[in-house]
């Protein structure tokens, strides 16, 4: 086909790289994105609609006929938005409501892992905190108190100490930090080990693990600070050591799918596995039902040719190994955040030096948090930009990203000088 209309749902970093590459691609696609950002504005329509207005991207969707719908974000995918798109016979790339209960309910995440007999921390649920608090007690700290539900990457609390477990607790389920997502909380035990993101393209029933990932989820250099949506990746991790990826398809991807379909949920999409590598194997700290953001910044430029049949076949339960293949490498995102980030952050400064960094060999700078204004592009977001750069070997990769975000300006930036500093370190 010639020419085919995508719509992305999103306006983030992640959605940029996925419009990035399938500007790409041989079939030369029409792209819209929803709502976008000022770098997805240079590849795509932009449409003035939420990532979350189910009702009006339905109704852009009914009218246009997208050839296929993708799926940027967890909150459309945990609300129904492929269930409606498939629904009124539209091709999406993205699980059912059903199936991204992985990553919008813990509780029933952790059911699933637990009977497919996956490799995770040991858990238990609760709806009532007197409950949580006696199975707290009978652990050994540190542990770690979950909110079942979405909770914008704030709902995970690594308790030190029983006192801080007992407060955490405290916080979910009875001051409502995190409003209907703490109504049940899981308490688990501490995992320690390297993380390492690991997804996987799926049909429901056959499976290709993409090129392996690790985030950096801490504001400041050598993971201090606060966390935050992730503030860099890069790609391979060489701590994903060859060895392992048998164990990761055979102990988390495939009895995961497997249970789901026992459960009759067919997940359609990629699946983002976030891993403890610890000393007794890969354990699951928590699944997500979309591809990782900024892991995607770092690995889609790894991706070799085009991408839209892999997605496709996603959709269409007919997904191949062949569909998907890497270039030799290594690529690093850089996120620049906006000052006060991940607390409250400034909009509207000017960028400077975007055009001078791209020039850069190996360079693309990702758009997250812009938009235009009067022609000039300025910040609209706490996450602003993802500098990305390949190169032959990690190595490269790092210093092409650094000499790249040296050249950007705006009020108040901010970004980690140590991203990938595990691996370079190794
Ligand atoms: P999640 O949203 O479940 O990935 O949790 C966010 C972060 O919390 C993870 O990336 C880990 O750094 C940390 N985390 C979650 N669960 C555990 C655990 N059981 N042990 C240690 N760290 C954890
Ligand atoms: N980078 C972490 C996430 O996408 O959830």
């Amino acid at each position: 086909m010639k020419s085919p209309l995508i719509l992305i749902v999103g306006g983030g970093g992640r959605e940029h790289a996925i419009a990035w590459k399938l500007k790409q691609d041989s079939s030369a696609p029409r792209l819209v994105c929803a709502p976008g950002n000022a770098g997805t504005a240079e590849l795509a329509e932009n449409l003035p609609l939420a990532a979350t207005d189910i009702d009006g991207l339905l109704a852009w969707a009914v009218e246009h006929k997208p050839y296929l719908t993708v799926v940027g974000p967890e909150a459309p995918l945990c609300a129904g938005l492929a269930d409606r798109f498939r629904a009124a016979g539209l091709r999406v790339f993205g699980p059912d409501r059903a199936a991204a209960q992985l990553e919008g309910s813990k509780v029933f995440s952790k059911d699933v892992m637990v009977k497919a007999g996956v490799p995770t921390a040991k858990a238990e649920s609760f709806s009532e905190p007197g409950a949580a608090r006696a199975y707290a007690r009978s652990l050994r700290p540190p542990l770690v108190v979950k909110a079942d539900g979405l909770a914008a990457g704030k709902g995970v609390l690594i308790c030190r100490s029983l006192p801080e477990a007992e407060n955490a607790i405290d916080e979910a389920m009875v001051r409502g930090a995190f409003g209907a997502s703490g109504a049940q909380v899981l308490v688990e035990e501490y995992l320690d080990g390297e993380e390492a993101s690991i997804l996987a393209l799926t049909d429901g029933e056959r499976l290709v693990m993409l090129a392996s990932a690790q985030d950096h989820k801490r504001i400041f250099d050598r993971d201090e600070g606060p966390n935050t949506g992730g503030m860099g990746a890069y790609s391979p991790a060489p701590v994903v050591t060859p060895d392992l990826w048998p164990t990761i398809r055979s102990k988390v991807f495939e009895p995961t799918l497997l249970e789901l379909r026992k459960r009759g949920i067919v997940y359609r999409g990629v699946l983002y596995a976030g891993l403890m590598l610890t000393r007794y194997g890969p354990q699951v700290l928590e699944f997500n039902c979309r591809f990782g953001d900024p892991e995607t910044q770092a690995i889609l430029p790894r991706w070799e040719g085009d991408i839209l049949p892999a997605l496709d076949a996603c959709a269409d339960g007919a997904l191949r190994d062949e569909c998907v293949r890497w270039v030799d490498g290594a690529c690093v995102c850089v996120v620049m955040s906006a000052g006060g980030y991940p607390g409250p952050f400034k909009k509207g400064d000017p960028i400077y030096g975007l055009k001078d960094a791209a020039r850069l060999p190996g360079v693309t700078v990702f758009h997250a948090g812009t938009r235009l204004e009067g022609g000039h592009v300025v910040t609209d977001g706490g996450r602003v930009l993802g500098v990305t750069a390949t190169g032959e070997g990690l190595r490269q990769a790092v210093t092409r990203v650094y000499d790249a975000a040296a050249r950007i300006r705006f009020a108040g930036a901010h970004y980690r000088k140590d991203i990938a500093w595990r691996a370079l370190s190794a």
